[in-house]
């Protein structure tokens, strides 16, 4: 039976939540741990839906996992190079194995991802890297057939910054011989935490977080011990989730330097944001200000962000417009939100939100990670009852928010959805 979020909401956050570690750093760099054969151990990996099925394409390809307190791979008996359909569909990220098959045998066969409800969610920048990096490249039957025999250092130029691409590519070029530059790479902290984390692997790599990684091929890579960074969207979601309750919160661990726009949109619209040590205490204005925003490849706006913030911005004092310039389908909360009694215009990629005095509770369907977190806001901010169902969709990417919430006192449970 599938589960459904009920919600009683109105009632403002107050106390102290402490944020995970991030299920997109995490994703890749235990994907990376193919390539460095032995014994791999990760703290602070999240337990969630999409580490359990990182955890079962490890174990499909040969490795030996277990995940208690931390994240162990013995990826010694690794000894099929074939990511099969049945994984990669469930999960995009499962792609980058690509990357770190090819390092660690030269040759890969990997499902091509399908779309999701976000978008089209192409892969040819990946494929184009590897290509400009000598990989022989076919694709048949739905797969990608990667031959690295005549792989060798070279410049990857993107298109645009592509994160999933950037990964890809860095962990294929960690083993190639000789150097490989990577122009219009992806800045975001979670490309810099796998750099952090192949380089304790023994990679030589220099110029994460800018525009240009150069890589200089070593022979080989070794296990590590490594701590994943903490998640910024799941920090993120908290502060706004202060925020749209009017509430009073401190987020323990919060990466203030991975999320400078947020906090500055924030306090523009009028919420109070105190540093103190590694924490942060939120108090929310009894009304938000309007802003505007626009998504954009860090260190601009995140697009992981985009639907929270909305959710935010449809209790606010005036208009605000919001635009989508990452994903081509990432509005699919609106048409949810105008359900709890919101005021919103979609004019192409933009998103006009004219500010309602509140919300009234619904029923809602969730349909993908970040809208579900957006509702489950919403919720929290509307009279009476909201009902999020498909909640599967929020477990991929949030530790444990119900317990979190609960903690913060607000009044939130799961159920089953009646059909
Ligand atoms: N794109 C292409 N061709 C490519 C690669 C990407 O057209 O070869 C397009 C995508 O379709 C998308 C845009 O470029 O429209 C951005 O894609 P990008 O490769 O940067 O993103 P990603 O690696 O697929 C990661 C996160 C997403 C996050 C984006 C942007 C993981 C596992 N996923 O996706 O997270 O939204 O970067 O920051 O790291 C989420 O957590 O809910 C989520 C969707």
């Amino acid at each position: 039976m599938l589960q459904k979020m009920i919600i009683n909401g109105g009632i403002p956050l107050s106390g102290e939540v402490t944020i995970s570690g991030s299920k997109n750093a995490a994703l890749p760099i235990l994907i990376a741990s193919i390539m460095a054969p032995g014994k791999s151990e990760f703290l602070g990996v999240p337990n969630l839906m999409d580490v359990m099925t990182t955890k079962n394409l490890l174990t499909a390809l040969g490795a030996k996992v277990t995940f208690d307190d931390a994240f162990v791979v013995d990826s010694s008996p690794i000894n099929s190079y074939e990511a099969p359909w049945e994984d990669v569909r469930k999960m995009r990220a499962s792609f980058l194995v690509l990357g770190a098959l090819l390092s660690r045998f030269g040759a890969a066969k990997v499902s091509l991802p399908g779309g999701c409800s976000i978008g089209i969610r192409l892969v040819d920048q990946h494929l184009k890297g590897f290509q400009s990096l000598g990989v022989d490249i076919v694709e048949e039957h739905g797969l990608v057939i990667a031959d690295a025999k005549n792989i060798r250092g070279g410049k990857v130029t993107f298109d645009f910054p592509t994160v999933g691409g950037t990964q890809n590519i860095l962990m294929a070029a960690t083993t190639i011989k000789g150097e490989t530059i990577i122009n219009n790479a992806a800045k975001e902290p979670e490309v810099i935490d796998l750099v952090q984390a192949l380089r304790a692997m023994g990679a030589v790599i220099e110029g994460e977080g800018e525009e240009t990684i150069k890589v200089q091929g070593v022979d080989e890579l070794s296990p590590i011990s490594y701590r994943i960074i903490q998640d910024r969207i799941e920090a993120g979601t908290y502060l706004i989730a202060a925020a749209i309750t009017s509430g009073d919160v401190t987020i323990k661990n919060f990466p203030t330097d991975m999320l400078t726009l947020l906090v500055e949109k924030m306090e523009e619209a009028g919420v109070v944001i105190e540093q103190i040590g590694d924490s942060i205490r939120v108090k929310g204005p009894k009304r938000i200000g309007s802003i505007d925003i626009s998504t954009q490849p860090h260190p601009g706006f995140p697009t992981d962000l985009q639907a929270p913030i909305t959710a935010l911005l449809t209790i606010a004092d005036g208009t605000s417009i919001v635009t989508e310039t990452i994903f081509e389908n990432r509005f699919t909360h609106i048409p949810e939100l105008i359900r709890l009694g919101a005021d919103i215009t979609i004019d192409g990629r933009s998103a006009i939100i004219r500010g309602v005095s509140g919300l009234s509770g619904a029923k809602v369907m969730s349909s993908d990670l970040r809208n579900s977190a957006a509702l489950i806001l919403a919720g929290l901010a509307a009279e009476n009852t909201t009902e999020v169902y498909r909640l599967y969709h929020l477990e991929r990417g949030y530790e444990r928010m119900e317990e979190k919430l609960t903690g913060l006192g607000a009044n939130i449970k799961k159920g089953l959805q009646d059909d």
